[in-house]
């Protein structure tokens, strides 16, 4: 099964979910504890579209496809020491909790239910865990620009946990860097938001002096947000606090011949060895 219904989502939780087995076989005699931490973590099941060429799946087979980021962290071999399962909306929390108490009540001691705002959740967790006892892999999977820079910040400032990054280039900056420069008020707020800073603005748009005739023309000023731009900003910024590094590529999911998020991977822990460790198992899971 190399693809269901031609689905990025079936795609990134793949590759998230080796990157999860690689790291615990990689790490299982080291003595600090190894968190999960999955804040967009959904119900447990997304909805596959069936391709007509795959309608021949019996029924378990298309559930195996369907399992999302949590249940697939949730078989991971060795285990994690501990869960943190965050999920806003009420009715998905409540089937998170039935769907994984029903699949993994071994694992249930191990495992944090919090009916949360993931910003809110993760700030909260990255000043409360003790990153001296403790590593973590976070998988950030959100619809749009939930993703505050705050929260980022505090995740790379606790210098010990991986980050995996559905960042929506197109289901976010894309339509938000509008076309016209004047860019509306709440535009602006969310890419300051998801960005941390203004800068986006010179990197996005730029003076242009084509077509001027006379030196009294203003200049015009064009929009330069292409995927390539996007993407090689949103690295740059990520960079700029993730010390362990970022992995040279990001990985396009596209839905329909066009793209709509682009999955990064950070490593906060700058030393030596923790990040080209993490480097390496990400850059052949990204290949
Ligand atoms: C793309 S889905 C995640 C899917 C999940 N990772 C999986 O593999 O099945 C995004 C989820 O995040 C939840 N969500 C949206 N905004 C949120 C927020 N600010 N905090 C926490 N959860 C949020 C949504 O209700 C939805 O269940």
């Amino acid at each position: 099964m190399q693809e269901f219904g031609g689905s990025s989502t079936w795609e990134k939780l793949e590759r998230v979910g080796r990157y999860l087995s690689a790291y615990q076989i990689a790490l299982k005699n080291q003595s600090f504890r190894k968190i999960y931490i999955d804040p967009f973590a959904g119900t447990g099941y997304w909805t596959p579209k069936v391709a007509r060429d795959q309608l021949h799946l019996a029924l378990s087979e298309r559930i195996e496809i369907a399992k999302g980021s949590a249940l697939r962290a949730l078989e991971v071999e060795p285990p994690f020491d501990r869960y943190i399962f965050i999920e806003k909306k009420p009715g998905n929390f409540s089937a998170l909790q039935k769907n994984i108490s029903l699949k993994f009540p071994n694992l249930l001691n191990r495992i944090e239910f919090i009916n949360a705002d993931a910003n809110h959740a993760l700030i909260h967790l990255c000043r409360s865990v003790d990153w001296n006892e403790n590593r973590a892999v976070t998988f950030l999977d959100p619809f749009g620009m939930q993703v505050d820079w705050a929260t980022l910040s505090a995740i790379a400032g606790t210098h010990s946990v991986d980050v995996w990054y559905l960042f929506p280039s197109h289901m976010g900056v894309a339509r938000t860097v509008t076309h016209n420069p004047q860019v509306p008020p709440h535009f602006r707020k969310a890419l300051d938001r998801i960005y941390g800073t203004t800068d986006w603005e010179d990197y996005f748009y730029r003076v242009s002096s084509q077509g001027l005739l006379f030196v009294e023309d203003a200049p015009s000023v064009e929009r330069v947000a292409t995927l390539q731009r996007i993407e090689s900003y949103t690295r740059l910024r990520l960079e700029s606090i993730f010390k362990g590094g970022v992995a040279k590529k990001a990985v396009p999911m596209d839905r329909d011949g066009r793209n709509m998020y682009l999955l990064f991977f950070a490593v906060g822990n700058p030393k030596p060895a923790a990040r080209e460790l993490a480097l390496r198992l990400a850059n052949n899971i990204l290949e």
